[in-house]
């Protein structure tokens, strides 16, 4: 029977039970020492073990249950040729919308002092202001940044955005590559980093970065954590350039008990959960384009292998 791959331990563990009600013509097949590989026509993967994707003669499909690829285009068993997809998931797109938001909204209220105030018992009273005196610059204009961008919006915030390639039509200002960065983030108090993890991406943040942000400017971090140099960031919030950081993703992950993150009072972590793929809102997306693959149809949300998103 065409067997279609599913390997992602950390996910939902309905997502093979509803992929098999869904694909009842096909065996969804949760162990990869267990399959023919002739028989194996797509894979549906996130984090696939190292070297396990080569030796499949037949597959027609790599689709990946998440947004971001970086990982898995790092897989040297990455077969040649075969497409490969993501998930745009709108349960995932609205839950980094609210962190998002429930982050800017903290930070433009200065929750990080008031907490500090707090652990030391003072009343620290500082004056309410509204969303329309601070800008946000989010960095990444996809799927999850002009949502985001939407949220801020509709709560009063100023909104600038920065992308590879220039957009037209959006309901706020928008930067477009190297050119165009320094005046992005002259107007940006708020930085929130939505970028994929791609060679041009990798260390973005670092001190060259850094040190023309907008004084007191502060950064929040869902994209990946290879985005941002740690040292530079640590300098950066020490000489108070940057007054915060709210990080969700990390070099590595969980981030180890020892790392200096947690202890710095100007940075929040939190355990990569801005978001997640969630199987109510996107089994019908992966079933739909595992047929139009497997019917030889193009499949929507591929990956540019070439520019790495
Ligand atoms: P998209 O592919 O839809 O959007 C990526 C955006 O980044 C595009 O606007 C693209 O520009 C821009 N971009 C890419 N490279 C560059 C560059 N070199 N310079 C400037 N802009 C660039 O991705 P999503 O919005 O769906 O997701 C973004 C990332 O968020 C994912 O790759 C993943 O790493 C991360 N993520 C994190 C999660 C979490 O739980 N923390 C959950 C889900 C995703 P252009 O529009 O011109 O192509
Ligand atoms: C993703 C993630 O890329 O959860 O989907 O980080």
């Amino acid at each position: 029977m065409p067997t279609i791959l599913f390997h992602s331990p950390q996910s939902d563990k309905a997502w093979p039970v509803e992929l098999q009600k869904a694909l009842s013509d096909h065996r969804i097949a949760t162990d990869i020492d267990a399959v023919d590989p002739a028989d194996v026509v797509a894979a549906v993967v996130w984090n696939p073990p190292h070297g396990r994707l080569r030796g499949f003669p037949n597959l027609r499909l790599i689709q990946v249950l998440g947004a971001g690829v970086d990982r898995l285009l790092r897989e040297d068993s990455l077969p040649d040729g075969v497409p490969i997809a993501r998930l745009v998931d709108p349960g995932l797109t609205q839950r980094m919308s609210e962190y998002v938001l429930m982050h800017c909204l903290a930070l433009h209220r200065r929750m990080p002092e008031i907490q500090r105030a707090h652990d030391e018992r003072q009343w620290r009273y500082l004056h309410p202001r509204p969303p329309a005196e601070s800008s946000v610059g989010i960095l990444g204009l996809g799927v999850l940044g002009l949502a985001a961008a939407q949220a801020l919006i509709s709560i009063g915030f100023n909104v600038v955005g920065w992308s590879r390639s220039r957009k037209s039509g959006l309901a706020f200002a928008s930067f477009a590559g190297e050119s165009e960065l320094e005046e992005f983030k002259r107007r940006a108090d708020i930085l929130v980093l939505l970028l994929p993890l791609t060679p041009l991406t990798a260390d973005f943040v670092d001190a060259r970065f850094l040190a023309t942000v907008k004084h007191d400017a502060a950064l929040i971090n869902v994209g990946r954590g290879a985005l941002v140099v740690e040292d530079d960031l640590i300098a950066a919030l020490d000489s108070g350039r940057l007054r915060h950081a709210v990080l969700d993703v990390f070099r590595t992950e969980p981030l180890p008990t020892e790392h200096r993150f947690w202890r710095h009072p100007a940075i929040t972590v939190t355990p990569h959960n801005s978001s997640a793929t969630n199987p109510a809102t996107a089994v019908a997306q992966v079933v739909d384009n595992l047929r139009r693959a497997l019917a030889g149809q193009r499949p929507s949300n591929l990956v540019d292998r070439t520019i790495g998103y």
